[in-house]
């Protein structure tokens, strides 16, 4: 019997050995953990259960039969994160360069139809030289199939990938379709296809960094939402992401102790805008200075800085926030701004993550480039996701919010439960001196005449009272008093119903 006992002893030995000493140096050697490294990191202590520790694939071309390691490359099991379970794969790239068999595959389905059907979220740590060469299709349809798992999961359990390594060639689209993807500065990298034919294809000449690594796809692509210094880093940081976020669309975000006084007034937000209305201030503070302890977790901090978005919460609830940032661009809406704010609002909708949208827009962007490369499309999208949402949605413009970019950031139109705006808000179609340049044309080469004009309509118009006569704001509030109105306000919206006509699914503007 003690035997019997020592043989399945030496049988995870060989298991938890991975591709040897040697190439597990390898590993380390480039600042690397190894797979079960990082999964003993990323989930609490003691809680991982393996699965499928001893699969092995079948392969038989190309000599395959005489390496049959265990594992096949990729760890695969379920464990916790501060209590709450999670299902979670991690390449193993000392043992056959973590590429993807069959077999390997088969692993990574099996834990994401266990997650679905156990409702809790899927991390994947990516670190795999792409599809198994000896295998050919079998590899591919290996993919083919985690591909399926990755869509039939979306807006059913958050998936959250991990990049630690490469990730190149189709392989790349199991990441993007989750919902979202950080990487690790220096020894990760993306991309469809690598320096090698770029070089042959266009002539172009990059490195693999330059490329696809975590800069390149943080601060120009907008492929991953952030990048991290080392694995150790990146792990903490999921952990911390996934405290956030629901198990699944079956169940409510988690609600975590607080200490932060939801009635909390903060007398620094009343001069938080400035009297000039073309300065600007860092809408960070205010954020930071609603959330519970100060707590604010940015998603995509390196693109678009036009718009912020991410998570905090109000009274131990999670809400998502969506806001524009003056410091940059004005916080004027563009491309890359709508597009990123959207996906993010589409998020939370989906896993019932009340919405917070903080407004000081001066409207879109203008220009040939922006129009060449499809804002009417990419700003639509924002619209729409803002509209189809149906979670608590609560709005507060501190100051400008002009034209079409006032109805898109979740105005009353679109169906937003509470409208809040401060004193110094100015609701209107554009700034007084662009209007006053138009309606008054006749008068445009008499600077006193303009001014006087320019003062009239900013007397009427540069004030949140015409939209709160019209019920478009439901209250001018305090500033010092926002964190106190808006946890009321989300508290008030706890048990909100709200539905979408029937329908298949709608069709937003990609
Ligand atoms: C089988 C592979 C492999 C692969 C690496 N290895 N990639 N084995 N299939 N795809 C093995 C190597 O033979 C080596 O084995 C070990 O893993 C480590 O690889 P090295 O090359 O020594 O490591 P390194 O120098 O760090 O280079 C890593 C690498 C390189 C850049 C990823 O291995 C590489 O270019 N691999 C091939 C990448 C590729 O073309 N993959 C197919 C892409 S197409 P030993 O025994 O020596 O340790 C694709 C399509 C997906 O993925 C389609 C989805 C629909």
């Amino acid at each position: 019997m003690k035997d019997i006992l020592q043989t399945l002893e030496d049988r995870r030995d060989m298991a938890r050995a991975g591709g040897g000493e040697h190439r597990v140096a390898a590993q380390h050697a480039k600042g690397k953990l190894t797979a079960r490294e990082r999964v003993e990191l990323l989930l609490d202590e003691g809680s991982f259960e393996e699965f499928d520790m001893f699969v092995a694939h079948r392969c038989v071309d190309f000599g395959m039969q005489e390496e049959r390691p265990y594992g096949d490359g990729v760890i695969t099991g379920w464990g916790t994160i501060n209590g709450r379970m999670v299902y979670v794969f991690s390449q193993d790239f000392t043992v056959l360069g973590g590429s993807v068999s069959e077999t390997h595959a088969k692993k990574i389905c099996k834990i994401m139809d266990m997650a679905m059907q156990n409702g809790a979220p899927v991390i994947g740590i990516n670190d795999s030289g792409g599809a198994r060469i000896q295998e050919g299709v079998d590899s591919l349809a290996g993919y083919g199939d985690v591909f399926q798992r990755n869509i039939m999961a979306s807006g059913v359990v958050p998936q959250i990938s991990v990049i630690m390594g490469p990730c190149a060639g189709g392989a790349v689209y199991s990441p993007a379709m989750t919902d979202f993807i950080f990487m690790v500065k220096d020894s990760s990298y993306m991309f469809v296809t690598g320096p090698d034919v770029v070089k042959t294809v266009t002539n172009e000449q990059v490195t693999a960094e330059e490329l696809g690594g975590a800069s390149t796809h943080t601060k120009k692509s907008s492929v991953a939402d952030a990048a991290f210094e080392n694995d150790v880093e990146a792990l903490a940081e999921v952990r911390r992401l996934v405290d956030f976020l629901p198990s699944s669309n079956r169940e409510k975000p988690p609600v975590r102790p607080f200490f932060d006084e939801p009635g909390r007034i903060e007398p620094s937000l009343d001069t938080l805008v400035p009297d000039n209305p073309n300065t600007p201030y860092d809408m960070k503070e205010l954020i930071t200075k609603l959330a519970d302890e100060g707590d604010f977790y940015e998603i995509q901090e390196d693109f678009a800085k036009n718009m912020i978005t991410g998570f905090i919460r109000l009274e131990g609830q999670t809400v998502g926030v969506v806001a524009n940032q003056p410091m940059v661009l004005a916080g004027c809406l563009d491309i890359d701004s709508s597009r990123k704010a959207a996906r993010f609002v589409r998020f939370c909708d989906c896993f019932e993550i009340p919405l917070l949208t903080l407004v000081d827009v001066p409207g879109f962007l203008p220009g040939v480039t922006q129009e060449y490369n499809g804002v009417i499309k990419h700003g639509a999208k924002l619209l729409f996701a803002y509209g189809e949402a149906t979670v608590p949605k609560v709005t507060v413009i501190t100051r400008k919010a002009y034209g079409g970019a006032y109805v898109v950031m979740a105005s009353k139109h679109l169906r937003a439960d509470f409208n809040y705006a401060w004193p110094t808000s100015e609701i209107a179609v554009m700034g007084a001196k662009g209007a006053t340049e138009i309606i008054h044309r006749k008068d445009r080469d008499d600077p006193e005449k303009l001014a006087a004009h320019t003062k009239d309509y900013e007397d009427r118009f540069a004030n949140p009272f015409v939209a709160a006569e019209r019920g478009f704001v439901d209250e001018v509030i305090m500033p010092q008093s926002t964190r106190k109105r808006v946890s009321r306000a989300f508290a008030s919206l706890r048990d909100k119903q709200s539905e979408m006509p029937w329908k298949k699914h709608d069709n937003i503007p990609l």
